[in-house]
């Protein structure tokens, strides 16, 4: 097959696969791009007996640019008949001394920039083109925090898989058109209870998280209730690689981490995340003892076609 693959230089990033002289699908480029410096969150829900099938089809004959990734949610998508295949809602979980809340929503935006006032204006744009159809449920902001720490100040996203293993574990492949250059998303709220973090030593600090915040190394005999421990990705059967995306958030009063998480599929997540939980063998993520999640949510991102959100999978 006369296949050429072309790249953004730098990025890393599969921008379109061209086949002859057509156009096959791709991924939403902010997918695989790194952690933007500013970002907005929209979570939207259905209006009551909406139809969400105009509103769709607006947002996918718009040009989102190559910061805005759309998440749709199972609601979204039973409302229109359709299925895909791997599309699931996050199911409750609890673990010892935890219940984990779950937060099912229609349809999840995730704005990249580096203004506010621009991702407002963004924001605000989508929001009136989703209408009638969608209303917003939450808006949150992000932001990267000295160079890409979470707000304890440790390194976030070290051990993420790049380039081809990046791709590898985000994207759904060979499964067809419209589904090609998809990715599943699992959407995570931490609250940080920073106060009780700062209690701790430098030296508990580092074992909660299983790296040095100095130099960020590894250490070796952390306990086995390190974050990074609980988490290892290779240490999973099979290997549980997630494409991490994670931002810190504040309020003004509360503040932690948007956990965003893309995969080829949810497994990965649930794998890592049931283990942190203590339901493999009791032994709980040492992240518990000062952050806790308050909503989860999973959305499958469309790939796209043309410069256009491929919608195909849903029948638009
Ligand atoms: C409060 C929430 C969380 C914080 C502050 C946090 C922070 C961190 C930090 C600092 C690292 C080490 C550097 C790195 O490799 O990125 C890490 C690693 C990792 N985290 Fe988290 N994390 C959180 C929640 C989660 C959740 C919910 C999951 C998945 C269910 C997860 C999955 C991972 C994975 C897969 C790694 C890499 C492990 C490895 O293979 O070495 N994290 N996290």
């Amino acid at each position: 097959m006369c296949a050429a693959t072309e790249r953004v230089s730098g990025r890393g990033l599969l921008s379109a696969t061209v086949v002859s002289d057509f156009v096959m699908a791709s991924p939403q480029p902010g997918i695989l791009r790194p952690p933007p410096s500013a970002a907005r969150y929209l979570t939207f829900r259905l209006q009551p007996g909406a139809e969400p099938r105009e509103a769709l089809k607006r947002l996918a004959s718009s040009d989102l640019g190559e910061q805005t990734v759309v998440g749709v949610g199972l609601s979204t998508v039973s409302k229109l008949g359709a299925s895909v295949p791997g599309l699931r809602e996050a199911a409750p979980l609890s673990g010892p001394g935890l219940s984990l809340p779950t937060t099912p929503a229609s349809l999840w935006c995730w704005l990249r920039g580096e203004d506010r006032g621009e991702l407002l204006h963004r924001g605000r744009w989508l929001e009136a083109s989703l209408e009638p159809g969608y209303e917003v449920a939450l808006v949150q902001e992000g932001f990267l925090f000295a160079g890409g720490r979470d707000l304890t100040g440790y390194e976030d996203g070290t051990e993420n898989p790049i380039e081809e293993k990046a791709e590898a574990a985000a994207l759904v492949a060979g499964q067809g058109p419209g589904l090609d250059g998809g990715s599943f998303v699992a959407v995570q709220t931490w609250v940080h209870d920073l106060t009780r973090f700062e209690s701790f030593s430098l030296p508990e600090r580092d074992a909660i998280i299983g790296r040095r915040r100095s130099d960020n190394e590894e250490i070796d005999d952390a306990p086995v209730w390190a974050h990074v421990k609980r988490a290892a990705q290779e240490s999973f059967e099979p290997e549980a690689f997630l494409l991490r995306r994670s931002l810190p958030w504040t309020d003004g009063t509360a503040a932690g981490l948007i956990f965003v998480a893309f995969g080829r599929s949810f497994d990965a997540f649930e794998a890592i995340l049931h283990r942190m939980l203590g339901r493999e063998d009791g032994i709980q993520d040492a992240l518990f003892q000062y952050s806790r999640p308050a909503s989860l949510g999973y959305f499958w991102c469309p790939p796209i076609r043309s410069g256009r959100l491929d919608l195909s999978a849903l029948g638009l």
